[in-house]
């Protein structure tokens, strides 16, 4: 079965995906979680029938990424320091340099230029210590790609970057006692921890330089098109288009990361909050371009497939959003393996004699997988085997 367009809830804003062929339980799954209703083609004929067998093989590859992936990560190793400097700065009441905040701005519009697939990648690189730099680091990349998505200029492109980098700024007068408590917020705590939109503008404002954009986003990117949010309540017409984009990969970042007081939400499920806030809290455009530039099934995230196999997401196919290349690392018992890479368009069987496909996504803590081990061991630089070349 072939599904050649998504429709959203109440029949508005369809998705611009590519088409999509169904081939598993797992395959509906993720598209149940971000759409009610889907257009079949019926017309459609797989132009491929039949497998063909798995065997052992010499034939090595490397992801395509990993070409690129030892500079693009130094380039956000760099990013990730700088800004643990200007929230520090900001913490202590020093003025930050808005220039080097720019110029590692435009390293990234760079790189997500060049491997926009590598720095999607190193997003999922979770750190809970270093929750807000990183979380302003991967807001900057997601703002980024969005705006790739809709063809932004690179001029817009930086301006956009700047926004989603600087947009949790206020959080350094928070104080760590409130910004870190692993329990529940009281009514005063969470007064004090939104008041974060207005620390933010208030600091944007002062600091020389800065994007003006910057401040509008700061300010407001917890508010809501339905005037839902705070600080002020302000609805759709009051909020800019960066905001609204800011909003939207914000929250999926936040919902996807862990924090002291909550684990990480998997990938759909922040997908499908996007989805059923959409025209209420996010603006429905941006849902829908954003969904449309991560994919079902993004870089890094874990999953089993249908021989029992554990792997991790390593590249998108953009012409098939269900079948990404996958790096296989525990065999069916959950023991470590030496990796392979499956390449899920291929039409490739598993040891069962089955085609091999996704049955869910899992959480990576939950099989003892730590995506931060790949990256320290450089193991995603490597050649590896292919499963049935
Ligand atoms: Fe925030």
């Amino acid at each position: 079965m072939c599904v050649c367009e998504l429709e959203a809830p109440k029949g508005e804003n369809p998705f611009m995906l590519d088409r999509i062929v169904i081939e598993s339980h797992a395959d509906i799954q993720a598209i149940q979680a971000v759409c009610d209703y889907v257009y079949i083609d019926v017309k459609f004929q797989k132009d491929h029938t039949g497998a063909i067998p798995t065997r052992s093989t010499e034939a090595r590859k490397q992801l395509s990424f990993a070409r690129s992936f030892e500079q693009t990560a130094v380039t956000f190793q760099r990013v990730g320091n700088l800004i643990k400097t200007v929230l520090d700065d900001i913490r202590f009441g020093n003025q930050f340099n808005t220039e080097a905040v720019k110029q590692a701005v435009a390293e990234c519009v760079d790189q997500v230029l060049e491997h926009p697939e590598t720095m999607l990648l190193l997003t999922q690189l979770k750190d809970q210590d270093q929750y807000t730099a990183q979380h302003c680091m991967n807001v900057c990349i997601l703002a980024i790609l969005l705006g790739r998505e809709l063809k932004y200029s690179v001029e817009d492109l930086n301006k956009i970057g700047f926004c989603g980098l600087m947009h949790d700024v206020g959080k350094m007068k928070v104080p760590l006692e409130i910004l870190n408590k692993p329990g529940k917020l009281d009514k005063f705590e969470l007064d004090i921890m939104r008041n974060h939109t207005v620390y933010g503008r208030n600091v944007l404002m002062s600091a020389r330089g800065a994007f003006p954009g910057a401040v509008d986003v700061a300010h407001n990117h917890h508010e809501q098109l339905n005037g839902g949010g705070y600080p002020r309540g302000l609805d759709k017409s009051a909020l800019s288009d960066f905001t609204k984009m800011v909003a939207v990969v914000d929250t999926y970042d936040a919902m996807t990361s862990d924090r002291v007081y909550q684990h990480g939400q998997p990938h759909l499920i922040a997908l499908g909050t996007l989805v059923k806030g959409m025209s209420q809290r996010y603006e429905a455009h941006y849902v829908t371009h954003f969904i449309n530039c991560i994919g079902f099934y993004p870089q890094g995230n874990a999953v089993e497939l249908s021989s029992g196999e554990i792997g991790i997401v390593v590249e998108q196919n953009k012409a098939d959003r269900l079948k990404p290349k996958i790096l296989i690392v525990k065999d069916s018992q959950r023991n470590d393996i030496e990796p392979r890479l499956l390449d899920l368009a291929k039409p490739v069987v598993d040891p069962q004699g089955n085609r091999y496909a996704v049955k869910q996504v899992v959480r990576a803590k939950d099989y003892q997988l730590d995506l931060n081990e790949y990256y320290r061991d450089g193991l995603f630089v490597k050649d590896y085997a292919i499963v049935g070349a």
